[in-house]
């Protein structure tokens, strides 16, 4: 599958379940000084999650263009050095703005990947937000993979550096839950697809999907410090890298592989011969 039949499969998908196809917005985001660049599919959507915005639809489905070159999702530092960042991509995402929350974003995820990407399961893995102070740890998520179809071992709690998504210091934000796939050999070796690879170290297991559930307003006090306010509306934020799932989906260990951006390589090597 070329990586724009996976794009127009992902918002056909989204399409068939009653959700809006919204055209990415520009990178540079209209009216948010919070933001250099569009870091995120919800960004032109920050609005309708606040309650500040109504739109004539609850749910939304786009791919997004992204640039992640500094600001709190900043990805230089990992560019040049690994297989699945790049300071541009487009991240696929599906939206509920107080409709649907997280059985529905977990269902149609496990659906969309299992059942019509045909990923193998065994190569997936799941992670949620096991808690801290502030906002507790996400048991619901953790069953509704399981009864979706992931086995208990494959359900992984992280902190919040991993599990808790924002946009920037302030705005919509909320714990999330994330599909991480293994890339290696064997994956029924559990010598060999292993736990420690989840948010570890090298490219052998790439994350995927994120599911955000939205649930907080982030905003700063006088004396410098944040409040987590609850939104309107509980609402859900998924980003899937498109370039990643092309990697997975054309079975080759790197994005730069793919059929998305191996043409843009080759052609900036023939200028130079
Ligand atoms: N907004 C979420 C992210 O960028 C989905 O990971």
């Amino acid at each position: 599958m070329t990586g724009n039949e996976i794009r127009a499969k992902f918002l056909e998908y989204f399409e068939l379940h009653d959700h809006r196809i919204v055209h990415s917005s520009p990178l540079l985001p209209a009216d948010d000084p919070t933001l250099l660049f569009t870091n995120a599919g919800m960004n032109q959507f920050k609005d309708v999650f606040l309650g500040n915005e109504k739109r004539d639809y609850k749910r939304a489905a786009s791919s997004q263009k992204c640039i992640r070159a500094g600001g709190k999702h900043n990805d230089l530092d990992e560019v040049g050095k690994t297989a699945r960042h790049h300071t541009f991509f487009e991240m696929l995402g599906n939206f509920s703005f107080g409709d649907y929350f997280k059985k529905e974003a977990i269902t149609y995820a496990w659906d969309f990947l299992v059942n019509e990407l045909k990923l193998d399961e065994a190569r997936l893995w799941f992670s949620v937000f096991e808690g801290d102070a502030e906002v507790g740890p996400d048991d619901e998520a953790r069953e509704l993979w399981i009864a979706a179809g992931a086995k208990p071992e494959r359900v992984l709690g992280f902190g919040r550096k991993d599990n808790f998504w924002q946009m920037g210091d302030t705005g919509p934000c909320g714990p999330c839950s994330e599909i991480h796939y293994y890339m290696g050999e064997d994956p029924h070796d559990p010598e060999k697809n292993h736990a420690k690879w989840v948010n570890g170290e090298g490219d052998t297991t790439m994350e995927i999907w994120n599911l955000v559930f939205m649930q907080y307003n982030r905003t700063q006090n006088d004396d410098g410090t944040f409040t987590l306010t609850p939104l309107p509306a509980p609402s859900v934020d998924t980003g899937m890298g498109l370039e990643r799932i092309t990697a997975v989906m054309q079975n080759v260990k790197s994005n730069y592989d793919t059929d998305l951006i191996r043409p843009l390589v080759e052609f900036a090597a023939s200028l130079g011969r």
